[in-house]
Formats: C-alpha cells, structure tokens, sequence
C-alpha cells in the first residue's frame, strides 16, 4: 500500500490533489457527479468583499493546449460567501477547505482575509496577487517583491490560519518576489497563476476576449510552473503549492519533485469534471510503477 499522504502546514491532506481556484466553483456541481470528499482539499473561487459580475462577455478563448480566461474575479462577495457558500460547502465537503480571496486595495485583502480567519472550515487563506483580469488589483500587487510584501504582512497580523501567496508567472525574477513574501511572514506560496496572453479574431479583426487580453492556462504551460516552481522551492524555507497545466498523476509528480508539497488541478477541470477524481485515482498505481512508497519522499528530490 502506498502513501498519499501529505502534510501542509500543520493540515495533513489524504492526497496533494487539490482543485484550484475558480475551477471548480464552490465544489456543488462537482459533488453532483462524484464524492468530491476523496479531493485532498479546495481552493474556491477567489472573494472581494463586495460582490462582483466580472468582465464583459466573451472572456473565454480556447487555443491549442490551453485556453485563455478573462473572468475578472466574478464571485458573490465576501457576506454571501461566508453566510451562505461555505454553509453549503460544510454540506458536501467535511474537510479543511482553502479561502482565496482578492483584493484591489490592501484594506480589502485584510478585510477578507479576516472574516475568512472566523471561519471553521478556511484551513489555508489563499491570497491572490496575480490575478491579470482585473485593473488596479489583483496582479499589481503580485509583480513588486515590496507590494507583494505589504500584502503578506497586513493579511498575517489579522489571522492566525497559514497564509499562502498565490504568485504571477508575468515577472522577470518570481523568487524575489517569493523571497519578499517569505520574510513578510507568508507561511507558503501558491504558484503559478495564469500567464497574460490574447487571441485575435483574424476574420473580425478584433481581440477574440472582450477585455483584449486575458490569462493563459492548460497543459502548454506545464514546463514553465514546473521551473518556477522548482526554482522557488530552491529558494524558501516554506511550502509551495504547484500548479499550472497539471493534467495527470505523472504531472503531479513531477511537480512534486520539482518542490511542491501539494498540487492544484485547474484547466483540467473545465475541459473534463472528472480530472480531479482521476489523478487521484491513478496516483497510487503510478507511484507503484515508478517504486515511490511514500509520496512525502519525493518532495524537491531534484538537485
Ligand atoms: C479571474 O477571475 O479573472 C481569474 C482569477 C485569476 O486569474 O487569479
């Protein structure tokens, strides 16, 4: 019998398998369809503290091995989804969930991340900096190693739960910003969010997203989250969360050994709803084949 098992800042998860933000809602749709209880956790969809439509329709761009989305953080808001998504989710869900909240002010990060503190079920606040589908938020607080820092610091003095980064790809050096957010008190990192990109319509002669450009996701870029991944967890003392275009169980444990504790499912989810269920499914026969015991043991093994 192999090992599953993985232990994320004090929480042990049954498995690194992890749906991520925005993918997979509040996990209602998902439950329909399969016991969404075997997830190791979940990451829902990113709060602001007031409630949001998101950007003009379209926002969804398919390409070859990906696709592009623009959602501009659409969410109910923080009340709503305190009061009443998370009531639901105890419903469906019976372990540590993570909050993902956004903020287009630093006084509204610590506004979420504080009633996100007084919430049984939040085992992780996921903080998201690098979000690329919204103006004066969002990324812009995810591209500076001093903004990111300033994030990190007054989100840690309103909560006592583990804080975790969520970091942009669109930077020229992503450890220095891991780096600044690792001494501001960040207890892991979450990497990466989408990479900006745009399509264009060449038959209407316009960008196929309404807001023109949009974040870039899905399997193409699986070997760019797996450098920066690696590089980061080279670099810090404290746990990282891999994503980016993990579609499998062997992509799990490449992320894995490229130095994430945990791994978070994204795209995939979109294109087929049983992605999650799966991976988790296959990761013990694949671990079997490649003769890993306890997945634990992988972690960062590359040099
Ligand atoms: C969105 O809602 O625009 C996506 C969230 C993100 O990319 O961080």
């Amino acid at each position: 019998m192999v090992d599953t098992k993985v232990m994320l800042s004090g929480l042990t998860l049954d498995n690194p398998v992890i749906p991520a933000s925005g993918t997979f809602g509040y996990g209602k749709e998902f439950a329909e369809i399969y016991d969404i209880n075997i997830l190791g956790s979940i990451s829902f969809k990113g709060t602001t503290a007031e409630p949001r439509l998101g950007n003009p329709l379209p926002r969804i761009a398919e390409c070859p091995n990906g696709m592009i989305n623009s959602v501009g953080l659409q969410n109910p808001g923080l009340k709503a989804v305190c009061e009443k998504e998370l009531a639901d989710m105890a419903e469906i869900y019976n372990k540590p969930v993570i909050a993902n909240i956004s903020g287009f002010s630093v006084e509204e990060y610590v506004e979420c991340a504080k009633a996100m503190d007084k919430q049984p079920q939040v085992g992780i606040i996921e903080v998201n900096v690098s979000c690329p589908n919204v103006h004066n938020g969002g990324m812009a607080y995810g591209v500076l190693p001093e903004s990111a820092a300033e994030v990190t610091r007054a989100v840690k003095a309103v909560t006592s739960k583990p804080v975790y980064i969520k970091l942009s790809p669109n930077v020229t050096d992503i450890v220095a910003i891991a780096k600044a957010c690792e001494e501001a008190g960040a207890d892991g990192l979450s990497l990466i969010n989408t990479l900006l990109g745009m399509r264009i319509d060449i038959n209407r002669r316009k960008p196929v997203i309404a807001n023109k450009m949009g974040g870039f996701s899905g399997p193409a870029i699986f070997p760019v989250a797996v450098r920066m991944v690696y590089q980061v967890a080279k670099a810090v003392n404290i746990p990282v969360i891999g994503m980016g275009g993990v579609s499998s169980a062997r992509d799990v444990i490449e992320m894995m050994m490229a130095g994430a504790t945990a791994v978070q499912v994204g795209a995939a989810n979109l294109v087929n709803p049983y992605a999650c269920k799966e991976i988790i499914e296959d990761l013990p026969k694949v671990m079997e084949e490649l003769g890993i015991e306890r997945l634990e043991d992988i972690i960062g093994i590359i040099e």
